[in-house]
């Protein structure tokens, strides 16, 4: 039998591109090579694909975080499908470790479909509604998840639409990641800056109001044509860090993730169960990781759905499968196969 070939492409224009070359360092070693042949694509950060030796180096190095370079053996995705140096490659199915901006948007996804080659996870649409944080908050609310309460604000009418605020809030980009631009903000005196910082890496901000709960996950997957949810988790971040920021998500050992909970049964089902409706709601495709807040009321408040969240074999999402008994190579063919099944 001929091995399939799976491109596996991570890096990318947006601000979580050394995350992405992580997950697909990780996916590049929990791939099953007995089934499948990688390919790796790299994105560099001015959005330049190229070819990669399956030894490039995408660890963390003495703190520093992976970079994808720019090299002669330059990729494209045309509607072709992928050419190397303008050679035609072949390929069965694509594995976008790619998150954020272009990645996680529906903008490679569209690509992909034009070039009518298979690839893991959520479509155009679900992609860009998924990062989008405010059109995702009101697909949630009308499906009947409970969401934090906010407005959406732009640099001409935060002004007025903040007016009245009481305080503590959370600030943050619409599309965003990494907690990056993300603030929580105890007084006005502190809101415009930190509505700036979240401009800058987006035309819309959120301001939310700030909820004391703790940082429960699901993980989601569709395996067979069903979509699955796993064990839930929650993430505890040191008290030295305000909330769960870029800091405290990757650079530090700052965080732990307790698997499962330590919540009652019938909670964590009910996460579960909320995490499938999201994922349903947004018409998602293959896996998601769905962020709850769980308030000491046992309030479950959805705060957002990543369609392709930090996946190397420690993230948090095959984690939480593999606490569920499916182990991380098992879960990058389930995805694979499912890819090739649409
Ligand atoms: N409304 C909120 N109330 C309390 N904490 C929040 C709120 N919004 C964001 N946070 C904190 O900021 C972190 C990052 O925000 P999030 O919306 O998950 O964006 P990102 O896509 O960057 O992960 C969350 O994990 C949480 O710690
Ligand atoms: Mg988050």
């Amino acid at each position: 039998m001929t091995k399939k070939k799976i491109a596996i492409i991570c890096g990318g224009p947006s601000s979580e591109h050394e995350v992405s070359a992580l997950s697909g360092a990780g996916v590049l070693s929990g791939l099953d090579k007995n089934a499948y042949e990688p390919i790796l694509i790299g994105i560099t950060k001015s959005s330049q694909w190229v070819l990669l030796p399956n030894e490039y180096p995408l660890a963390i190095v003495k703190g520093v975080m992976p970079t994808i370079e720019l090299n002669p053996n330059r990729v494209e995705l045309s509607k072709k499908g992928f050419l190397l140096n303008g050679a035609k490659m072949d390929i069965d199915c694509v594995f976008t470790v790619l998150h954020g901006e272009f990645g996680e948007d529906g903008k490679i996804q569209q690509l992909l479909e034009d070039s009518g080659i298979a690839y893991v996870g959520s479509g155009v649409e679900a992609s860009a509604d998924a990062m989008d944080k405010s059109i995702a908050k009101a697909i949630f609310e009308k499906s009947g998840l409970t969401i934090a309460p906010g407005v959406e604000v732009t640099a001409l009418n935060w002004r007025e639409m903040t007016e009245g605020l009481t305080f503590p809030v959370f600030v943050k980009p619409s599309s965003g990641g990494s907690s990056r631009g993300t603030h929580k903000v105890k007084d006005a005196n502190s809101l415009e800056a930190a509505i700036k910082d979240a401009l800058t890496y987006d035309d819309k901000a959120l301001v939310e109001r700030a909820i004391q709960g703790r940082e429960i996950e699901c993980a989601v997957l569709e395996r067979d044509g069903v979509v699955q949810a796993s064990v839930v988790g929650e993430i505890i971040v040191n008290p030295a860090f305000e909330f769960y920021d870029f800091e405290a998500k990757y650079l530090d050992s700052a965080t732990t993730v307790q698997i499962p909970a330590q919540i009652s049964q019938s909670d964590s089902i009910k996460i579960q169960n909320q995490a499938k409706q999201a994922f349903i709601a947004l018409g998602c495709k293959g896996l998601a990781r769905c962020d709850f807040f769980y308030t000491e009321q046992g309030e479950i408040i959805i705060n957002e759905i990543n369609t392709m969240p930090g996946f190397t074999g420690t993230s948090v999402y095959p984690k939480l499968w593999a606490a569920s008994g499916l182990e991380y190579t098992e879960l990058i063919s389930v995805l694979i196969n499912s890819s090739l099944k649409d």
